[in-house]
């Protein structure tokens, strides 16, 4: 191992290349994840500066029995996927390093971004040279292009936009033997063959390492509203939903909803956000409305939606921003729901896709069984409803012992959820990947032959289980 550890130090230069074994050595940053449930210890952590060396690091642990890589990016991923185990062989190549704007395509609407290159930035970059780049997650400050590839990461712009998979044109990666693959194209049309782009977005690191990526560019939206609503149900909220399709048609750029519980987890944690109407009404709605004509067609159209809506009964009450920057604020309460989760403590996640008509049958009954099986249990239910995508969380009761009910209930909770999802004919990670933690799960609820052509691709592209082993397929 001594070996491998001088080899990459010369790859990527001393300071580049952390172990245990140095002075003062703390790696929890790229050990532990973000939610804490997984502190795994690594061989050393590698930082490489280009694709030549991510190739050179890859060939060299290849080359030495034993050892296995994690891809990893801005480490923000939910499901254990970008940590190494506890077994003290596997090593973390951190792409944070190459994180530069290669080049921008204001013709052919292409960015050109090295992988490590934080999302945030990625954005700014597109904006300073007049174009959106929608792809927009609360971890955009730190998550990386490359992560949100690897995870095919969805976020609040999905209903209008799609997932990160459909955001990307072209992708280099360096295979498990260490080669490039070139295929940095911008085209929006290449028919030769397979779809390996495709077969990389979304494979959580266990396919390939990716580089660079070529990401669409769309023009900037000339106006932005955005409104809360207060809603009187699931149902109510679905409704509101299809007038907002309606009217607003492509426009309609987010539609996130948040149960009572999952505010006042954000209200308890932080007061000073001020999360407006949650207290009155068991669901709250936040909209946005992106036009390219002008703020006041935007205005009329959205207060039309409002209208009609309040007129039908599936809003109670509502509130639009009068400027960017309340708008901001309405945003940054909905994307805080996940800190202030974490503020509570230990929870279970469910990241759940179903089909939109069918999310208020699979809430109410979900709920119900689970209040039954775990009386008290707290519901954490919020997520894009615009997508049919859930975070249906599931809190301890009232005063109850974090750890203990993780450890007491977490398996039977997800098979309960799980089931419930499956019978709903939904999919039991929608947005956050498999990773680790949801792994063993995947032979129950994943189409067998499905399930057979995964395995069989994984084995014919890393067969000797270097690229991040155990994660998606146990
Ligand atoms: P990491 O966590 O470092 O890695 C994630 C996976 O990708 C791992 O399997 C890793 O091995 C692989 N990987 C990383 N880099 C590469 C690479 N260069 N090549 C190949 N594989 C790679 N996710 C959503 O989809 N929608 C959300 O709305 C959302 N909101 C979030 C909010 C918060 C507060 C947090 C903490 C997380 C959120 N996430 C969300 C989850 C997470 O941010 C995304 O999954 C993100 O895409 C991960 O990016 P990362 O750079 O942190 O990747
Ligand atoms: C979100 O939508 O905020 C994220 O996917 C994070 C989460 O599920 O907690
Ligand atoms: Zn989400």
């Amino acid at each position: 191992m001594n070996k491998l550890i001088a080899q990459l130090r010369s790859i990527c230069g001393v300071p580049h290349v952390y172990t245990h074994e140095d002075a003062g050595a703390d790696l929890s940053a790229w050990e532990l994840d973000w939610r804490k449930r997984s502190r795994g210890r690594s061989l050393a952590v590698v930082r490489p500066g280009s694709t030549a060396e991510v190739a050179a690091v890859v060939k060299a642990c290849a080359a030495t029995p034993g050892v296995s890589i994690v891809p990893q990016g801005g480490n923000t991923g939910l499901v254990v996927g970008s940590v190494p185990d506890d077994s003290g062989t596997q090593v973390v190549l951190s792409m944070t390093r190459m994180n530069a704007v290669r080049a921008i395509d204001p013709a052919n609407l292409t960015i050109t971004v090295e992988a490590g290159c934080v999302l945030q930035n990625l954005q700014a970059a597109a904006e300073q040279a007049g174009f959106l780049f929608p792809l927009s997650l609360g971890a955009e400050g730190s998550c990386t292009i490359g992560g949100n590839l690897g995870t095919n990461a969805g976020g609040t712009q999905v209903l209008r936009y799609g997932n990160t998979r459909e955001l990307c044109l072209g992708l280099e990666v360096v295979t498990a033997q260490g080669e490039v693959l070139n295929g940095l194209t911008g085209l929006r049309k290449d028919n030769t063959g397979y779809d390996l782009r495709n077969l990389m977005i979304g494979s959580e690191g266990t396919l390939g390492i990716i580089t660079a990526a070529t990401m669409k560019l769309y023009p900037l939206p000339a106006a932005q509203l955005t409104a809360w609503a207060a809603v009187p149900s699931m149902q109510a909220a679905v409704d509101l939903l299809g007038l907002a399709h309606q009217t607003l048609g492509p426009g309609l750029t987010g539609f996130e909803v948040m149960n009572q519980f999952a505010l006042s987890l954000v209200d308890k944690h932080y007061p000073q956000l001020r999360v407006p109407l949650w207290q009155d009404t068991p669901w709250c709605v936040l909209l946005e409305n992106s036009d390219s004509e002008n703020e006041q067609h935007a205005r009329t159209q959205f207060e039309a939606l409002l209208e009609r809506a309040l007129e039908q009964g599936c809003v109670s009450d509502a509130v639009v921003a009068e400027n960017l920057s309340q708008a901001h604020g309405l945003w940054h309460i909905r994307e805080s729901i996940t800190l202030a989760q974490a503020e509570e403590g230990l929870n279970i996640k469910h990241d759940i896709s179903i089909p939109v008509s069918r999310i208020p049958a699979f809430v109410a009954e979900t709920d119900a069984l689970l209040q039954r099986e775990i009386p008290g249990v707290r519901l954490v239910d919020f997520g894009h409803l615009g997508d049919g995508n859930l975070h249906y969380n599931v809190q301890a009761p009232e005063g109850g012992d974090n750890k203990a009910f993780l450890r007491d209930w977490e398996d039977k909770v997800n098979t309960l959820v799980f089931d419930q999802v499956h019978k709903f004919e939904g999919s039991i990670s929608a947005e956050h990947g498999v990773g680790e933690l949801k792994a063993h799960k995947l032979p129950t609820y994943k189409d067998p032959t499905a399930l057979a052509m995964m395995r069989a691709i994984k084995q014919a592209l890393d067969p000797h289980q270097l690229l991040n082993p155990r994660k998606v397929l146990a």
